[in-house]
C-alpha cells in the first residue's frame, strides 16, 4: 500500500510517501481503507519526538490518528462491522503503534463507530480529537444555558467546535482569535469576539463563570482573575503542576483549574453526532491535501494558524 511514514523523529526531512507493507488483521480488528485523516497538533507533537516516552521507538512509522474510511474485513471476533461500513475513529499512536495516513489500517473494533448517513469521510475525519475536546471542556467548564464562558482559541480545531457546543447549550461566548478570524468566530456562536493581536486580554474588565482553553497557553494569573468567584478555567494543556496549584487556587480565591482533555465515551459520541445531524455542529474544514503532500499540512497545523481542520485526502 501507499502510506505516508517516518523513519524516525522529525520533520519532512524524515518523513516520505511510498511504499509501505499491508497491515492484516487479528480477532477484534477491522482492516479499514482510509478515506480521510484530520491533522491535529499531537500528531505533529508526536510525530518530532515530544512525546517520545510513550510514542515508543519503532520505526519506520505510520502516523495520524483521527481518520474515516470504509470496512474491507472484520477478524474472526470484530462482529460489530462488515465489509461496506462507513467507518471513522480515533487511532492513539502510541506504544509503537501505526497511525492512519496510509490506504489501510487494522484498528480495534472499539475504536470504531459508524459514520452517520449524511456526514462525509472528511467531516467524519475532523470530528474525534477535536469535538470530543471540546465537549469534555464544556462539561468539566460546567456550562448550561446562561454560563457567561471565554472560550481562548476560538476558532481553531478544538475552539470552533467549542464555540458552537457552547451555543447549542445557551451560553453566553466570548471567543478570542486573531483579526482574521473574528468573523467566523461570529459565525460559528460567538457572542462577542476579543482579537488577541489587538486587545489585551489581561486588560479586559469582562468576568467570566467559565474559561475553556482550547488554546492551552492561556497565562494562569490572567485566567484567575477574569474568572468570577467559583469560576472554572479548563486547558486542553494542562500539566501536573498546575493541577498542584489549581488546589491552593481553590483553597484561597475559590476558583478551579482543571483539564479538558478528550473523552470517548459512546454516550460523547452520539452526542457529537446528534448535534451533527440537527445541523447544530458544522466542522470548518478549509485546508485539503492529498496523502503525497502530507509534509505541507504538517507544516501548516504546526504553523498553528489553520481555521477549524486540516484534512488529508487518501
Ligand atoms: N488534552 C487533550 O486531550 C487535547 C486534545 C486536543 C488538543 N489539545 C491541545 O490543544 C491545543 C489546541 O488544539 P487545536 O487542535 O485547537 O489547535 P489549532 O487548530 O492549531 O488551533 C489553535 C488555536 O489557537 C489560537 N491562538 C493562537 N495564538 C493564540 C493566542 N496568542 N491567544 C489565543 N489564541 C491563540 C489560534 O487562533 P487563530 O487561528 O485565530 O490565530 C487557533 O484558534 C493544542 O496544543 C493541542 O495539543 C489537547
Amino acid at each position: 500500500m501507499k502510506a505516508y511514514y517516518s523513519t524516525r523523529y522529525g520533520g519532512a526531512d524524515v518523513s516520505q510517501y511510498g511504499d509501505y507493507p499491508d497491515p492484516s488483521v487479528t480477532g477484534n480488528q477491522v482492516l479499514v481503507e482510509v478515506k480521510a485523516v484530520s491533522i491535529n497538533p499531537v500528531d505533529f507533537k508526536v510525530k518530532r519526538g515530544d512525546l517520545k516516552f510513550l510514542s515508543g521507538r519503532k520505526f519506520p512509522r505510520i502516523f495520524g490518528s483521527d481518520f474515516s474510511g470504509i470496512v474491507k474485513e472484520a477478524g474472526t471476533n470484530a462482529e460489530k462491522f462488515k465489509p461496506g461500513d462507513r467507518v471513522y475513529g480515533v487511532i492513539s499512536v502510541i506504544f509503537g503503534k501505526q497511525g492512519a495516513l496510509a490506504q489501510f489500517i487494522a484498528i480495534d473494533q472499539k475504536s470504531l463507530w459508524i459514520i452517520p448517513g449524511e456526514m462525509s469521510f472528511e467531516e467524519a475525519a475532523s470530528l474525534p480529537i477535536a469535538a470530543l475536546t471540546a465537549l469534555n471542556g464544556l462539561r468539566r467548564c460546567e456550562v448550561v444555558k446562561g454560563t457567561q464562558v471565554l472560550i481562548n482559541g476560538g476558532t481553531g480545531g478544538v475552539g470552533h467546535f467549542a464555540v458552537q457546543i457552547a451555543k447549542t447549550k445557551g451560553a453566553v461566548i466570548t471567543a478570542t482569535c486573531s483579526d482574521a478570524n473574528a468573523e467566523l468566530a461570529r459565525k460559528l456562536g460567538a457572542d462577542e469576539t476579543i482579537r488577541y493581536s489587538k486587545e489585551d486580554l489581561a486588560s479586559t474588565n469582562k468576568k467570566f463563570d467559565a474559561i475553556l482553553d482550547a488554546y492551552g497557553h492561556m497565562d494562569l494569573s490572567v485566567a484567575q482573575r477574569l474568572l468570577k468567584r467559583g469560576g472554572i478555567y479548563a486547558s486542553t494543556m494542562i500539566n501536573p503542576f498546575t493541577l498542584f496549584k489549581s488546589f491552593f487556587i481553590n483553597l484561597i480565591w475559590g476558583k478551579k483549574l482543571t483539564s479538558s482533555n478528550m473523552r470517548a465515551l459512546p454516550e460523547d459520541i452520539l452526542e457529537i453526532e446528534k448535534l451533527f445531524n440537527e445541523k447544530k455542529l458544522h466542522p470548518v474544514i478549509e485546508n485539503y491535501f492529498t496523502l503525497d503532500k502530507a509534509d505541507e499540512a504538517f507544516e501548516l497545523a504546526e504553523k498553528g494558524k489553520p481555521r477549524g481542520k486540516i484534512i488529508i485526502r487518501i
